[in-house]
């Protein structure tokens, strides 16, 4: 398995709740290393073209409001297996359901405010770092 890239983003909820140190120690701890990270407030516009997939599910616009509530951090991450292993360290999307030490189930309140992002696959991760990273700062 070579290297690959995934793109991450953590939360509003994590972020003002102080836990974004904590979350980027995990995933280092899990061997990922940061390519590229900044902190943002994310516009409407960015937020609703971001979760553009999921724009006829009923939590849209409650989960558009969510991540334009406050700063988050976006994240070029990088390691082998790297979008498969970030799902792994993030665990499942309900922090319910998460497994024991994922981050969700450590920092996540909730299915919605669920304190991290990782893309879902690699076509979508190149498309999700080129939504918020240029090719400079990705070292490309
Ligand atoms: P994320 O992995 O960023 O992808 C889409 C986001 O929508 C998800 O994390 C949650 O924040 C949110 N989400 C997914 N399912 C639900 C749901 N059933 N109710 C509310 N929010 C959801």
């Amino acid at each position: 398995m070579s290297v690959e890239r995934t793109f991450s983003i953590i939360k509003p909820d994590a972020v003002a709740a102080g836990k974004s140190g904590a979350i980027l120690a995990k995933l280092e701890g899990a061997g990922f290393r940061i390519v590229a990270l900044r902190k943002i407030l994310l516009s409407q516009a960015q937020a609703e073209g971001f979760y553009a997939v999921h724009r006829e599910r009923p939590f849209y616009g409650s989960l558009v409001k969510f991540m334009t509530e406050g700063p988050v951090i976006v994240i070029a991450l990088e390691r082998e297996d790297a979008v498969k292993k970030l799902r792994e360290v993030m665990g499942a999307t309900n922090p319910a359901n998460a497994a024991e030490g994922t981050i969700r189930k450590c920092f996540a309140e909730s299915i919605e405010r669920n304190c991290i992002h990782g893309s879902d696959a690699p076509e979508t991760a190149a498309v999700e770092l080129a939504y918020f990273f240029c090719t400079l700062d990705l070292g490309l």
